[in-house]
């Protein structure tokens, strides 16, 4: 198999790295992707950073030997505290979220403009975006803001419910007019989108991590020459557990049919 043909590792905690999967879908439809979700042990975000460590380094090591030609990391929270180590253990190139998210954020910023972050507690406290924004100069100002609850709710698959809205009141009303960049810091937080932008009203512009790491991941492969022609790329999702539950999510979240889900366990 040349190496443009090899597949792409995909992985997140659970359903919110399928946000990267589906822009990376749209955006490259000849690559073969190998999404994992680690349901058994998702939510990542409240976890400390050794069993964040531990749990990334399992997963990437595992897709590795799928003989991928490039991972991405789909989870701002092992990105924020992982990252480094995964590259340590991978021959192929590692994309992460946080730069992608960060550039993002950049461009849409006026100079010296006001950026809120938002993702989960671990991410939040490892500052890896107020590092990444600072390291760029732009000399933008910088809050972070962790919502716990988001990530179970989006879980639960409750996107849209009045608990939805509560909740993203409770964390981001003090927010409204405040800045002018918002970074959905978590790739859980795109399917609240909606609710966020309700209540963050239409001064703040909102950058999704997703997106930009999917983009990222495409100039990536060109500038390897990487990229797959092929006309129809394959999808393959795993999870650690509740294979079922995870396609029914994936379906009525993100209207990404799955086919069957095959289960790893750690
Ligand atoms: N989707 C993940 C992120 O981007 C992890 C959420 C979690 O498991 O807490 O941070």
């Amino acid at each position: 198999m040349n190496n443009s043909e090899r597949p792409i590792g995909i992985f997140d905690s659970g359903l919110g790295g399928l946000t990267v999967f589906k822009e990376l879908r749209a955006l490259l439809p000849g690559e073969d992707l190998i999404y994992f979700g680690d349901t058994a042990r998702v939510p990542y975000g409240t976890k400390s950073p050794e069993a964040v460590r531990s749990f990334s380094k399992e997963i990437a090591s595992f897709l590795l030997k799928k003989k991928i030609k490039l991972l991405i990391v789909a989870c701002n929270t092992a990105s924020s505290l992982a990252l480094d180590e995964i590259r340590k253990l991978s021959d192929v190139p590692v994309q992460g979220v946080i730069q992608p998210g960060a550039e993002a954020a950049l461009k849409a910023a006026p100079p010296g403009g006001r950026v809120l972050v938002i993702g989960t507690s671990a991410t939040v406290n490892s500052r890896a975006y107020s590092r990444a924004l600072a390291a760029s100069g732009a000399g933008v100002k910088v809050t972070e803001k962790a919502c716990p609850l988001f990530v179970p709710l989006v879980e639960e698959g409750w996107c849209s419910k009045p608990a939805a809205l509560m909740a993203a009141r409770e964390y981001l009303s003090g927010f409204r007019g405040k800045a002018d960049v918002l970074i959905l810091g978590c790739t859980h937080y795109p399917l609240l989108k909606r609710i966020i932008a309700r209540v963050m009203g239409p001064r703040s512009r909102i950058v999704d991590s997703a997106r930009a790491a999917a983009r990222s991941a495409k100039a990536a492969l060109e500038a390897r020459g990487l990229l797959n022609r092929a006309r129809f790329g394959s999808s393959a999702f795993l999870v650690s557990d509740a294979p079922e539950r995870f396609s029914a999510l994936a379906l009525k979240l993100l209207k990404i049919k799955t086919g069957k889900v095959a289960v790893k366990r750690f």
